[in-house]
């Protein structure tokens, strides 16, 4: 974005250093807002640092995977950690936020919320709706319950009162009310609230995976040493059963 790399200041928690970094002037005048070092609201530090506690190991899922199994090759903890990223990009995985918003802006108007909530219906149209479902949680993920208080409180806090906070709140009522979510036990996920989050701390919609990223370092750093540490542990190579002619 142009703007100059601010130090690390020696005095603030790892998060709230993280929003100045990426907020700050080095004159001391933030990015977004001239009001200085106190335009960060507790809560906006307590929400990203939420999502980075609530990101940072969530067992066997595709990025972690792969980075044991890159791991198990003997490969060094940054390619493993390298592969991860790119396996958490998709958009059914860590990418998801990223597309809940870019959905949310594709709808463009609350009114439109309706015919989109049709199109997920419609088994013809493979339209999905972002930031719902999950493949391993078949009730509301414990997460999702933590970050919609958040968000919650966020929006109050901020008054954020945007086109798009109201288009996410229609799709969140319609969904948890239309019998085609309840009865496939489709609710919002971490994605759908993670993504209005991180919008409301004004952070680009690109940089999300990456965000999640820092957060899930940490499970995937734990998960390599473990599979060091297990003197057990033999490269991964799943069965192959060949179901064709
Ligand atoms: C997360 C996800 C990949 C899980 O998939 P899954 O457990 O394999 O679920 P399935 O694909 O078997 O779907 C089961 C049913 O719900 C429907 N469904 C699942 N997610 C849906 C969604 N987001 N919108 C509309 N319908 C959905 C499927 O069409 C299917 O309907 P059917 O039984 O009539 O065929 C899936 O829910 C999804 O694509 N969600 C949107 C992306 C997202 O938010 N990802 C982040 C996950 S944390």
């Amino acid at each position: 974005m142009g703007i100059p790399f601010i130090e690390p200041h020696i005095d603030l928690g790892f998060t709230e250093n993280f929003l100045t970094m990426m907020r700050a002037y080095p004159h001391g005048k933030m990015h977004l807002g001239a009001e200085g070092y106190a335009s960060i609201k507790e809560v906006e530090i307590r929400a990203l640092d939420t999502i980075f506690t609530l990101h940072a190991d969530h067992e066997q899922n595709a990025s972690t995977t792969v980075v044991r199994g890159v791991a198990s090759t003997g490969a060094h903890p940054y390619v493993a950690i390298s592969s991860g990223i790119s396996a958490l990009w998709g958009r059914a995985h860590g990418g998801a936020n990223e597309s809940v918003i870019a959905q949310l802006e594709y709808i463009g108007s609350v009114e439109n919320v309706e015919a989109f909530i049709e199109r997920a219906k419609d088994p013809d149209d493979d339209f999905r709706l972002m930031g719902f479902g999950h493949r391993v949680y078949k009730n509301f993920d414990p997460r999702a319950t933590i970050l919609k208080k958040l968000q919650d409180e966020l929006q109050e806090t901020l008054n954020l009162d945007s086109e798009l906070m109201a288009i996410a709140r229609r799709v969140e009522e319609i969904a948890l009310s239309d019998s085609y979510f309840i009865s496939r036990n489709l609710y919002p996920n971490v994605d759908f609230y993670t993504g209005i989050i991180l919008t409301a701390l004004k952070i680009p919609k690109s940089m999300f995976t990456p965000i999640f990223v820092i957060g899930r370092t940490v499970g995937w750093i734990s998960q390599w040493i473990e599979f060091k540490q297990d003197k057990t542990s033999k490269i991964a190579r799943p069965r192959q059963s060949y179901q064709g002619e």
